[in-house]
């Protein structure tokens, strides 16, 4: 069975563009962003990433479009068909497996642990827990609750896979493009009600200094690999996402246009998301590098004073929720593409499959969030992560940069470069000549680079 019957719904070009920023736009922008920019100190995380979004995302943005559309199939297939029409080796295919089935799944294990937690604080939100003098210290006590109810979070890590898995089996349809059309632009108005928020009431222009005024001396290997990491985590990348989108993309779709659309909108929000958090965090004496729960600590302050702050704390909360699900659907989707070519399994119970292999993995991340949160499995080689960091670390900071790193070998020295010209409609020279330059040889060399240093 192909796998076009089940993206045919990706109605025009405009239902590819929300679908694309859809899977862009989602907890990597307002959770993930602010959290590895405030581990990393700022304003260098912030300039070094807004480079690598530009040199390195676009472009191998632009090549994971071009291949969906050229092979039509499921990440794995289109490479190994890509692949032999270029009269390459099909063992490249072994790289949509790795991004597909490893990368994809793995993502979906632990992303869904935190969509979980958003559905968690829509509850709280609504039942008015972030009411008027609710300050950081109960910010931070609500917190504590969540992490020692270890049955919640399992069920809501269970319910988001659900939601996930049941979109993914129907076929994205009709309605969810509808709604994505409607929700998006929502989740953007709010955001800047917060910023609005932010500047009126907390420390805006050091949060401004904070993320755009570079402080080099903060810039270490550890860093740059974060914002390289980041980059392809927040645009969908080296997973197959996009090129399992791709492949539903008609012909007279722009893919340049297209992937700077992506990527400006996705980098806005992200930026957007920064203005909203940090001012609130300075105003609130909180650490920026406290991690993974910064959201959690400072977005709940912000709603409790506001007029009405229940309302915009539970629609918040439902709008992340929303941006989650149209990413965690384009995490399951090329694994699931895949199963139903390969394996005769039908599209259910691809979805069925896929959905319960990231559940299981995921409870480890569940786990560490609460008992398990300073156990570290690997402190013998002296690395303090628990299991979510680690699965975090291995999937965004290695198979998504390893991946995007063969994916543009492949493309720039396996693919025949007329192949690649021809599907994206460009003449010879300008625009196309650029792209293939940056992924012929600046993306690979810079993208190894970045993983020896980063690594070291
Ligand atoms: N880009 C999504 C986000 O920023 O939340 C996460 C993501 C979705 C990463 C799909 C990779 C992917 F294939």
């Amino acid at each position: 069975m192909q796998s076009s019957d089940t993206h045919g719904q990706w109605s025009s070009k405009m239902a590819f563009i929300f679908a694309a920023v859809g899977s862009a736009v989602g907890l990597g922008n307002i959770w993930r962003f602010p959290y590895m920019a405030g581990e990393n100190g700022g304003g260098a995380f912030v300039l070094v990433y807004i480079g690598f979004v530009l040199l390195i995302g676009v472009p191998v943005l632009m090549a994971e479009l071009t291949l969906g559309r050229r092979g039509k199939m499921s990440p794995i297939t289109t490479i190994r068909n890509v692949a032999k029409a270029s009269g390459s080796s099909r063992r490249w295919g072994w790289v949509g497996h790795l991004a597909s089935l490893g990368g994809g799944l793995g993502l979906l294990s632990f992303y869904s642990v935190i969509a979980g937690w958003v559905l968690a604080y829509i509850i709280k939100a609504a039942s008015g827990v972030f009411a008027a003098g609710f300050g950081a210290a109960d910010a931070a006590a609500v917190l504590d609750a969540h992490y020692a109810d270890t049955s919640s979070m399992v069920f809501w890590h269970f319910i988001f896979i659900a939601m996930t898995v049941y979109i993914v089996g129907r076929g994205i349809n009709a309605g969810l493009e509808k709604a994505v059309t409607f929700l998006m632009p929502m989740l953007f108005l709010l955001l800047l009600v917060l910023v609005g928020y932010s500047m009126a009431t907390g420390e805006f222009i050091m949060a401004v200094k904070y993320l755009f005024v570079p402080n080099f001396s903060e810039l270490t290997g550890g860093a740059v690999l974060d914002a390289v990491g980041q980059a392809f985590f927040s645009l969908s990348l080296g997973l197959g996402t996009m090129v399992a989108y791709g492949a539903y993309l008609p012909k007279d779709v722009s893919i340049h246009r297209s992937a700077a659309l992506i990527a400006g909108a996705d980098t806005i929000i992200a930026l957007i998301a920064g203005m909203a958090i940090f001012p609130l965090v300075f105003a609130f004496g909180l650490d920026p590098a406290s991690g993974p729960d910064l959201i959690f600590k400072t977005l709940p302050i912000a709603f409790a004073q506001m007029p009405g702050g229940s309302i915009f704390g539970t629609m918040f909360f439902v709008l992340l929720g929303i941006a989650a699900i149209t990413s965690s659907i384009s995490m399951l989707e090329p694994a699931v593409s895949y199963f139903e070519e390969r394996q005769d399994m039908n599209r259910w119970k691809s979805a069925i499959f896929g959905g319960g292999v990231a559940f299981t993995v995921g409870l480890a991340s569940v786990f560490s969030q609460g008992e398990l949160k300073e156990f570290y499995p690997l402190a013998a080689f002296g690395i303090e992560m628990n299991f979510f960091a680690i699965n975090d670390f291995i999937v965004s900071n290695l198979i998504m940069p390893i991946a995007s790193l063969l994916l543009a070998v492949f493309v720039g020295w396996f693919v025949t470069r007329d192949s690649m010209r021809e599907e994206m409609g460009l003449p010879e020279g300008g625009i196309f000549e650029i792209w293939h330059v940056l992924i012929k040889y600046f993306c690979p060399a810079a993208i190894a680079l970045i993983l020896i240093w980063g690594l070291a």
